[in-house]
């Protein structure tokens, strides 16, 4: 079965081709970071406007890319929800108009479960179940994963996402929007002890994160030392970012009693996490997976990917299209 995914929930454009016997056949992104960049943040009317100039070249660009043709195509799987609802309406309305022209079902996917399935991407990959850390712009998370559409909610941010306190923490040392890779690699040369900062919540008991603290103390910091201690500031809050992620997704691994620790979301591309929590798995006995680093941030190959698995289930498209802009992840169930 041939996949096509659309995704189109924030400021990527992602479309690709995912077929169930053959694997991710191509995939495309355009990314609208310069655009909103003069604006410091995510302007949602101009995403919604881009979308639309995107979404047909990049789809004509991966059936190019697999030698396929439109009619190769057995569904459309595209993101209905949690994002902007006009940006989601753009890739809901074309992915069914277009199954509509092709006599195809069109499958409407949970963003949060696309990155969810991505280290299914890779190779090796996880068995279930295992420990998701889903660590993105809007959502810091750990779930227990016992299948596709199986999944227990065991914490989450109670304030900012851990890519929120990234790309704020990145403005208050003036690096621009969206400055979580800027600010990660800005961290690669700083002094992580030089200052210390809270660790917020690693101590709390319980599966929950908060991050806004954090954020606070690094504004405290910024007018205290001034920017000249920009690279040492990064370190640090990296570092503290990076022991309460650690620290309470082993945690997760001890609650849940499971050996196995999937990451996902924007901030599973950041290199200090992920070489802690390889570090973390090799002392504790855990394996740990994460998807390829290019399907870390927004991209459609999750969403065909996940599409897929649903549509492997007997999930069925009634052929109406709703966005869900709020749109809880714990509430899912399988087909
Ligand atoms: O998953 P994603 O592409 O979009 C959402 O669904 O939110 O995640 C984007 C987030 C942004 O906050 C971005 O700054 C952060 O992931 N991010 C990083 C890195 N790469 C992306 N944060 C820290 N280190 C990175 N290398
Ligand atoms: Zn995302």
């Amino acid at each position: 079965m041939l996949v096509l995914g659309v995704e189109s929930s924030c400021d990527e454009t992602g479309l690709a081709l995912f077929d169930t016997e053959l694997g991710l056949l191509a995939h495309a992104i355009h990314t609208q970071v310069a655009m909103h960049a003069e604006y410091g943040g995510v302007v949602p009317e101009l995403a919604s406007r881009d979308h639309i100039r995107r979404v047909i070249p990049l789809t004509r660009r991966v059936l190019n890319d697999a030698g396929l043709a439109l009619s190769d195509l057995d569904a459309i799987a595209y993101t209905q929800g949690p994002g902007l609802a006009g940006a989601l309406l753009v890739g809901a309305g074309f992915a069914n108009a277009l199954a509509l022209a092709l006599e195809i079902p069109a499958m409407g996917v949970h963003h949060l479960e696309g990155h969810l399935l991505s280290p299914l991407l890779a190779v090796p990959r996880p068995d279930f179940p295992f420990v998701a850390l889903l660590v993105s712009g809007g959502h810091t998370q750990l779930m227990q994963v016992e299948g596709v559409g199986r999944y227990r909610l065991l914490g989450e941010t109670v304030d900012d996402a851990a890519g929120e306190a990234f790309d704020k923490t990145a403005q208050l040392l003036g690096l621009g929007y969206p400055g979580g890779p800027a600010l990660a690699q800005l961290a690669e040369g700083g002094a992580p002890d030089r200052f210390k900062l809270p660790r917020p919540m690693l101590h709390s008991g319980d599966l929950d994160f908060s991050f806004s603290g954090l954020k606070t103390a690094v504004l405290t910091l910024v007018r205290k030392e001034g920017v000249a201690a920009r690279v040492d500031i990064a370190a640090a809050f990296q570092a503290a970012a990076v022991d309460v992620l650690a620290g309470k997704s082993l945690k997760a691994l001890r609650e849940t009693g499971l050996r196995r620790l999937v990451v996902a979301g924007g901030v599973g591309a950041n290199h200090a996490l992920r070489a802690r929590l390889d570090a973390q798995a090799r002392q504790h006995g855990y394996a740990v997976f994460y998807p390829p680093l290019a399907l870390c941030t927004d991209n459609g190959a999750m969403i065909a990917f996940a599409g897929a698995q649903r549509l492997a289930q007997g999930a069925s498209a009634d052929g109406r299209f709703t966005v869900r802009p709020r749109w809880e992840l714990g509430g899912l169930t399988p087909a």
